[in-house]
């Protein structure tokens, strides 16, 4: 039988990723009479706009236009849930690097030249750089969200052991192979084409016709692929789709604007980096009895996507434990930086970062291995099992996972020849760390959990399919694919994937939260559905049978002992006039969340995994290597074995970039002095741990009713890098003689031997006296 649902199939793209023949928006045939656009940024970090002076860019020949805001023909704003968000900065700059003025000229390099030319005079106002400095001011984006149960600060003053202190988590860069790029095209009627680098190509043609004060159907976006999202073109790519298309409007020429790659870590947003301030009181077992958690996230000058990432975020500052009493609140910090946006688990890392390193402390601070903190605050199956949002867990395969992986990684048995190897090495010092992955998956904005999907058989009885989902080289266009195959029973080479289109299916949510494949993957197979069942109820006569004893598999229609070719049945569905396109749509079941009183269900399920990284440390220079990695991540019944490893390894990797090597930088001007691959260093293959051990869960399909019982993947491998941080964490403590140090992620070499340096001189002071205040 055939069965495509759950096999290794190779990404749809994969020969032409290789061959260098899959198409990027840049590598399209330019239209006739392309222009191209440049950006003029602001050169001040957070001050009044006086003057703009575009006439010596415009007086540059082969300028074509040059715009402002206030040439912007409807609504200038473009904010994806709280205004204000100009699409180019209106009467102040708010951050250094803020788009303020567009060219579109005959060659980029005078769009370029021209940007450069345009005069702005300011009046500097006091700039805000620092997530402290925002929480002690209660400078603040939105409400803050508060998540508790009972009375967290008495659980605390009554705990026998008492820890409290603060950490920061940096941000992280999207460094997408293709940076944000859209091409602008106006047709007929006054209509707007644009093909653009987007994961969310309904939301760019809600704002373009907003910013050319159209109707939404007049104004189509196309995106075949994107060169990597990572959650950066969740809601950054439509400012400079908007930019484009009021430049094409203008000059009624297509337009084409492309960041560079300085241009784009300038003026794109990042993941948030987090201010966590813990207070936490546990028993003398490190069993944690009272915790209450400051979650500080800077989200920049604009709200974008801030409340949702800090709501997530405080979603998962359980990581996988019971807090008895617990009291959780998220900051939406605003200051004078780039707009922090999506990255690839949406706050969830920083959450569960945090909490992960108050563990270690705990471990610390009573002399304990902390996988024994871990074990013993794990949630519990059916008590000690509700979350601080008063979810149950239902669904919770942590104790499995915990076994298995401590067998298979030998982790006590290491943990001893590590402390023997410490113990005898005086310049390199070895650590391990095994930490879990829960991961909540949905969108928390419940609405968004919605997906259409239009597929079409053609009378030779080839398919063509549609759907919600943006393909970002996480492989939901193959998924979807296997889905639709799975349900005709017929072969992949006969279903056409498309390039995602907002033509074909309308009001689409961005192909994020990780949960592309779940929505998307649904709304296709109801669409199949409907289209297999006016098949059977074609072929059913013809082989003699009832519809409902019909099978479609291996290409066949079969029924009555008999078969016949699946075209052969679309023909004849054809000849009788039945229509041979459905649409169909998928709303995530159950879910649902209060924001107001931080209670609810916001999450279909869970994805779960854990990591066991163990790091080499050379005290000398504070490198680092990571010698071995075993991982063990729940996909349900993968619907793609072979992307989902994929997924797992990259978002590893990429995890241990953001916690490890990769150093945004800004200066006291508010400045990013870290917006090339000359300063900003994204790891490599190379930079994978020599011995890496991967490994899929069997044998646990999805509880929930999910596509073939899949679960969600993009996101949650990421954070199984936690370990990665943590192993650091232990050998720099080995390094330190044992004492407990403060490492900040990203725990970069210099950062781990100031870390160490730092713990040595405390060791002058008594240690309790630290530990207890
Ligand atoms: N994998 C690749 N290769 N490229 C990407 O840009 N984005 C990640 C993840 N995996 C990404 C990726 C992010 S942030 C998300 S939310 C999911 O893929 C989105 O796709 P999915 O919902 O179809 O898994
Ligand atoms: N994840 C990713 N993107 C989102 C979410 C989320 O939970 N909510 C809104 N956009
Ligand atoms: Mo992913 S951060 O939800 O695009």
């Amino acid at each position: 039988m055939t069965s495509f649902a759950s096999r290794p199939i190779k990404h749809d793209s994969a020969p032409k990723h290789v061959a260098g023949a899959a198409r990027y928006i840049d590598d399209l045939p330019e239209p006739e009479g392309l222009l191209h656009a440049a950006l003029h940024l602001s050169e001040r970090t957070h001050a009044r706009i006086r003057k703009i002076d575009l006439s010596k860019a415009l007086c540059l020949p082969g300028v074509r236009a040059a715009i402002t805001v206030a040439d912007v023909p409807g609504d200038p704003d473009i904010a994806p849930v709280v205004r204000p968000e100009p699409v180019l900065a209106k009467d102040v700059v708010e951050f250094h690097g803020q788009p303020v003025a567009a060219i579109a000229a005959d060659d980029l390099a005078t769009a370029r030249r021209a940007a450069r030319l345009v005069e702005v005079e300011y009046e500097d106002l006091p700039a805000v750089l620092d997530i402290a400095e925002a929480v002690e001011k209660d400078i603040l984006l939105l409400p803050p969200i508060k998540l508790q149960r009972g009375d967290a600060g008495a659980a605390i003053a009554r705990a026998p052991h008492k820890l409290s202190g603060e950490l920061r988590l940096g941000g992280q860069d999207h460094f997408y192979l293709e940076g944000q790029v859209s091409l602008a095209e106006p047709r007929e009627d006054g209509d707007m084409m644009l093909r653009c680098s987007t994961q969310h190509p309904t939301e760019v043609q809600k704002l373009v016709a907003r910013v050319l004060g159209k109707p939404q159907h007049s104004v189509t976006v196309e995106c075949r692929r994107m060169g990597g999202g990572f959650g950066g073109k969740e809601t950054q790519a439509a400012q400079f789709a908007c930019i484009a298309a009021v430049l094409a409007q203008r000059t009624r020429r297509p337009v084409k604007l492309r960041l560079d790659r300085d241009e784009d870590m300038i003026a794109t947003g990042k993941r948030h980096d987090f201010l966590a301030r813990y207070n936490v009181g546990f028993d003398d077992d490190g069993r944690i009895l009272g915790n209450d958690l400051l979650l500080a996230g800077r989200g920049g000058w604009a709200a974008d996507l801030t409340g949702a990432v800090v709501d997530r975020a405080a979603f998962h500052a359980d990581s996988s434990y019971y807090f008895p009493a617990v009291s959780i609140t998220g900051l939406s910090c605003k200051t004078n930086t780039v707009s922090n946006t999506a990255f690839r688990g949406f706050g969830g890392p920083q959450g569960m970062a945090a909490t992960e390193y108050v563990i270690d402390e705990i471990a610390r601070y009573l002399g304990r291995d902390p996988l024994d903190i871990r074990l013993i605050n794990l949630y519990g199956k059916t008590e000690r099992n509700i979350t601080p949002y008063h979810q149950p867990i239902k669904d919770n395969i942590l104790p499995e996972l915990f076994e298995q992986l401590l067998a298979s990684s030998d982790y006590r048995q290491r943990r001893n020849e590590i402390a023997a190897f410490n113990a005898q090495s005086r310049h390199l010092k070895k650590g391990l760390a095994l930490t879990p992955v829960k991961f909540g998956i949905s969108f928390t904005t419940s609405f968004l959990n919605q997906a259409g999907a239009l597929v079409l058989i053609y009378e030779d009885g080839s398919v063509q399919l549609n759907h919600g989902g943006t393909e970002m080289g996480q492989g939901v266009y193959i998924k979807v694919a296997q889905v639709v195959a799975e349900v005709f029973g017929i072969g992949l080479e006969r279903i056409r994937i498309t390039a995602t289109r907002t033509d074909k299916v309308p009001n689409t949510s961005a192909t994020a939260a990780s949960s592309g494949a779940d929505l998307n993957g649904k709304a296709a197979e109801e669409a199949a559905l409907i289209l297999r069942r006016r098949l059977a109820d074609i072929a059913a006569p013809l082989l003699d049978t009832s519809a409902d004893q019909v099978v479609f598999a291996d290409g066949e229609v079969r029924g009555g002992g008999r078969a016949l070719p699946f075209a052969e049945v679309v023909h004849q569905a054809y000849l009788a006039r039945v229509p041979l396109s459905a649409n169909g749509f998928y709303a995530t079941p159950d879910i649902h969340f209060d924001r107001a009183n931080g209670r609810g269900e916001p999450f279909y399920y869970f994805a779960y995994g854990v990591a066991a990284t163990e790091a080499l440390l050379d005290c000398f220079t504070g490198e680092y290597r990571f010698t071995r990695a075993d991982l063990l991540h729940d996909c349900g019944q993968s619907l793609n074995p072979a992307i989902d490893l994929g997924q797992i390894e990259g978002g590893y990797l990429q995890g241990l970039g953001w916690l490890t090597m990769e150093e945004l930088w800004w200066d006291d001007k508010g400045r990013l002095r870290t917006h090339a691959p000359s300063t900003y260093k994204i790891p490599t293959a190379r930079d994978l741990p020599a011995d890496f051990r991967v490994q899929m869960l069997a044998g646990h399909p999805n509880p929930a009713n999910t596509v073939y019982r899949s679960k969600a993947v993009g996101e949650p491998p990421l954070m199984l890098a936690i370990s990665g941080w943590l192993a650091l964490k232990d050998a720099a403590c080995a390094a330190a003689g044992g004492r407990r140090v403060r490492l900040d992620a990203p725990a970069t070499p210099e950062r781990v031997l100031l870390a160490i340096e730092a713990a040595k001189r405390q060791a002058a002071r008594p240690a309790n006296a630290v530990a207890a205040k």
